[in-house]
């Protein structure tokens, strides 16, 4: 079956979605983003990516491209479309067409476009395994927080991970880790204690993060929101990732550094069962 595509009003085949060259997504990275999950057809905790999305747009100045209701009637649609039952729904926003200048246009319309990757998000071996990472200096830029399409350092770190001969990288400022390539990082201490950055400029305050400490709290575990250098998480008890595409993450194993005994831990392997759970039974965690 043919992908279907949104693009600015439009539901299209792959060969019909396009955009112009001019785009300032394209020229200028001038773009944010959102991925929600989806199981069984269901988009997973997607009002707060909604909510998200909002907060990327004001801090770039960049106007909605519709209102919230049309945008998630088109997800849904999207999503219905492609009859997707477990995959990733993509969605960017860009502040649309303009030719080239530093300056923001006064007269572009921003442009929305949107589209499915069908995924086992359940059933995943590395979930089973956990994954390797290495440590990388954190090269991208000072607003982390915002959600742009501006990826090619996290870009660069994953293929470097993947040169390796590992799974993922997690990056490093000023000796604390900041993020994975495309999810947060977090540390589990003394078996109890969940320790993961603070959110600021420095890092995405990612959506799966916000729900999977809030079950961390509920299900009696301490939660550190503090920096964390790489010797800490060698010497941790256990290591995990979080994102909208993989949940919860086991990492074990740093720069060729076992992390615990080497397999994904019960506080890991517990936190995914409860998220997976919880969003098989409601939409918003
Ligand atoms: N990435 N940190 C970074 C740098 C990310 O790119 C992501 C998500 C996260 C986790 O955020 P959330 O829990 O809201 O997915 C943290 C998405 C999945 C991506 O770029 O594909």
């Amino acid at each position: 079956m043919n992908r279907i595509f949104y693009v600015n009003g439009s539901f299209v085949d792959e060969q019909d979605a396009k955009i112009s060259v001019l785009d300032r997504g394209f020229l200028f990275a001038d773009a944010v983003y959102e991925v929600s999950s989806v199981l069984n057809g269901k988009l997973i905790d997607n009002k707060a990516h909604v909510v998200r999305l909002h907060r990327s747009l004001n801090e770039l100045g960049m106007a909605p491209p519709c209102s919230d209701e049309e945008l998630i009637a088109h997800q849904h649609r999207l999503v219905e479309l492609n009859n997707l039952k477990e995959g990733l729904l993509y969605l960017q926003v860009s502040r649309g067409v303009a030719d080239r200048d530093f300056a923001y246009p006064t007269d572009a319309n921003s442009s929305l476009v949107m589209f499915t990757q069908a995924k086992q998000l359940l059933e995943t071996p590395a979930a089973n395994t956990g994954i390797n990472v290495i440590s990388v200096p954190d090269i991208r830029w000072q607003r982390r927080d915002i959600k742009t399409v501006g990826l090619l350092a996290p870009s660069m770190a994953k293929q470097q991970a993947l040169d390796a001969g590992v799974q993922d990288a997690w990056m490093v400022q000023d000796g604390y880790v900041t993020e994975g390539t495309s999810n947060n990082a977090y540390i589990v201490r003394d078996d109890n204690v969940i320790q993961t950055r603070h959110l600021g400029n420095e890092i995405l305050s990612g959506i799966t993060r916000s729900a999977v400490l809030r079950f961390a709290r509920e299900s009696g575990y301490e939660v550190v929101e503090e920096p964390f250098t790489v010797e800490e998480v060698k010497a941790a008890s256990e290591a995990f990732s979080t994102s909208a595409s993989s949940f919860v993450m086991p990492v074990i194993s740093i720069d060729g550094t076992t992390i615990g005994d080497g397999k994904p831990g019960k506080v890991a392997t517990g936190l995914r069962k409860v998220y997976i759970e919880t969003a098989l039974e409601r939409e918003d965690l």
